[in-house]
């Protein structure tokens, strides 16, 4: 059984998830928790590499089928080695894309189906599911602007990203699991805000 507290911040291109993961990493550090931040796909030295293919702007052919599993191997290597182990020393983590990241953009932008895709997650992890999901919600259009349009996710369609953003909204309304959905096109410091009086509100106490 793990002691510690995992987070996984969510949501589409360009919602501020690496910031807001940053920020909230140094707010529970100065509280004097131990946390360790992380992304997906990668986190670990594998999973980096397993990283570098999937967002290869050059790879054009790749399937879909293949694409899910890369995300799935990468996001087994960093459960096993990074976040399990984090989490059984009492440490907080805090993950830039996990589970529900996958069900978005391979089960429902690509198709391959939503309960297949997230049973795919759980059986690589072995069922670790974060405690707490934070939903950064920005419209698709506010998301384009701040994407550079570089790699080989980004470069998708208008209509793929759109729909991965609805994705975020249905599967943050459907989960049965502590969530909160956050109107990230508000000011940074008021998304901060909300976030770290939500985190507070959740947190086991020590
Ligand atoms: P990254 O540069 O980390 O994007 P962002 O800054 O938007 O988080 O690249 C990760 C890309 O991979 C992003 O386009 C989302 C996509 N992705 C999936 O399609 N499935 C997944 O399971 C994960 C973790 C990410």
């Amino acid at each position: 059984m793990s002691m510690g507290f995992f987070i996984a911040m969510e949501g589409g291109e360009g919602a501020g998830k690496s910031t807001h993961s940053k920020r909230l990493a140094q707010w529970l550090q100065e509280a004097g928790y131990e946390v360790v931040l992380t992304r997906e796909p990668g986190g670990t030295p594998t999973a980096e590499k397993i990283r570098n293919i999937l967002l290869d702007p050059e790879i054009t052919d790749m399937p879909d089928q293949t694409e899910a599993l890369l995300f799935a191997a990468a996001r087994s290597d960093h459960a096993h080695n990074k976040i399990r182990p984090a989490l059984n020393r009492g440490a907080i983590v805090i993950c830039d894309r996990y589970i529900d990241s996958s069900v978005a953009y391979q089960g429902i932008a690509r198709g391959l189906g939503a309960n297949q895709i997230r049973t795919l997650s759980e059986w690589a992890t072995e069922e670790l599911i974060p405690d707490f999901t934070i939903y950064l919600d920005v419209p698709a259009e506010a998301g384009e602007e701040r994407m550079d349009g570089i790699d080989r996710m980004e470069i998708q369609s208008r209509d793929f990203h759109h729909a991965v953003h609805q994705a975020f909204r249905d599967i943050a309304a459907a989960s049965p699991k502590p969530n909160i959905v956050i109107d990230a096109t508000k000011s940074k410091d008021e998304v901060a805000k909300e976030i770290i009086e939500a985190v507070s509100a959740v947190l086991p106490k020590r």
